[in-house]
């Protein structure tokens, strides 16, 4: 028997956690057994929380009463299998929960991946991503050197890519401004870096963060201007811009929409890491803000390109840009249960800066 440690979440109040250490039950016919050693934990983790009833992510791993196990992306050996085409010894990378263990059921098995085709997760949302698991020692080893990365980085960073072309494919909608909001996040960091690094874009970029982010902006030089939260009529209001929205803070894209009015071109929301401060907006002057959704543009690009290749170039766009960012940022690992939970609990109260990465493990306390 395996004993599996794991950090619930009460799913109505997220600062209510749960330690809870258990014997797994034992691995079936065509299931594995894997060990998560590493996963990274950032304010996605919280949105994944947020959006854990409206997306379905509780239901990846699932919880009993109103507990619910948030979901991460680790890395994993196989430590067991009865899958006839997995060793024992294998490595993964994947969608995972805050927990040290995980039995899988693979399918689709290929060379370098496999899906987790377990009953449960027949109806889940963006399968071919989530439950998409990376047989990491198949990929060439440049890649297999960038697992920290993959983990705490790769995620975000591959969305700050698709976004970088999203509005590049779209002529960045006329604008001679790009307003980013909360742009001391990895994804909005990434997404400053290659509009800023691009000679073909000619707009400004404009990073909008909090005063203690500042300097970790400044450092990454991927702004023209950093505007600090309450300073936003420091925006040129008769330009258009458009705003691509990490921060989820309703008043925020209110004050923007007003001060800019019919010159705001473009209103994407990306994500929630001001996750408290969401809520309704109302009507709003200029481009209705809308929910951006990443796998469209995959998709665009898949049929345009060819199937996986704008992932390829968001994979190598993660290690340009987090080998520059990395001399200004910091890794701190958790590990342990009492270390988890603390993070989890640093990451809700805005206590982690932007220059701080944390990498977390559950699998360290058993050892
Ligand atoms: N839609 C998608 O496909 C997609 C994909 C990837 C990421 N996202 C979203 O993008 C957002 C950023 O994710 P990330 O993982 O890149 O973030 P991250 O690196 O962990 O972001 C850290 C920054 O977020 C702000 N922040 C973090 N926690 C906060 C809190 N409790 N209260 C207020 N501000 C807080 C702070 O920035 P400032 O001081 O600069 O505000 C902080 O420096 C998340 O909401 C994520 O879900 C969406």
């Amino acid at each position: 028997m395996t004993s599996c440690t794991e950090l619930w979440v009460d799913k109505s109040d997220f600062r209510k956690t749960r330690v809870v250490t258990d014997e797994l039950r034992g691995v079936e016919e065509g299931e594995i057994l894997v060990a998560i050693d590493k996963f990274g934990l950032t304010a996605n983790n919280v949105t994944y929380a947020v959006m854990g009833d409206a997306i379905g992510y509780w239901k990846f791993y699932p919880a009993p009463d109103n507990w619910g196990k948030v979901t991460v992306w680790g890395c994993a050996n196989v430590i067991e299998s009865r899958c006839k085409d997995i060793e024992v010894g294998e490595r993964l990378y994947g969608f995972f929960s805050m927990s040290s263990h995980a039995i899988l059921q693979p399918g689709k098995i290929r060379r370098d991946n496999f899906r987790d085709i377990a009953p449960h997760r027949k109806e889940l949302p963006g399968s071919a991503l989530y439950s998409n698991y990376r047989r990491t020692q198949r990929e060439p080893e440049i890649v297999q050197q960038f697992e920290n990365e993959r983990c705490l980085l790769f995620p975000l960073m591959a969305t700050g890519y698709v976004l970088y072309d999203y509005l590049v494919d779209n002529d960045c909608f006329g604008a001679k401004q790009i307003i980013i909001g909360s742009v001391s996040s990895k994804t909005g960091f990434s997404l400053a870096t290659l509009l800023h690094d691009d000679p073909l874009v000619s707009a400004k970029v404009i990073g909008l963060t909090s005063e203690r982010n500042k300097g970790f902006v400044e450092a990454l030089g991927c702004c023209d201007q950093i505007v600090i939260y309450g300073s936003e009529s420091g925006i040129a209001p008769d330009l258009p811009a458009a705003y691509i929205d990490m921060a989820g803070d309703a008043k925020l894209t209110q004050t923007l929409h007003n001060h800019l009015r019919d010159n705001m071109v473009e209103s994407a929301m990306v994500g929630a890491s001001h996750w408290e401060d969401g809520g309704s907006m109302g009507e709003l002057p200029g481009a209705k803000p809308t929910l951006f959704f990443a796998p469209a543009q995959i998709a665009k690009r898949d049929k345009e390109w060819g199937a996986g290749e704008l992932t390829a170039k968001a994979m190598q766009a993660t290690m340009t840009i987090s080998e520059r960012a990395k001399r200004h940022m910091q890794i701190e690992w958790s590990l342990g249960a009492e270390a988890v939970q603390q993070s989890w609990h640093n990451l809700l109260d805005n206590k982690v800066p932007g220059s701080t990465g944390i990498m977390a493990s559950l699998l360290a306390q058993q050892e």
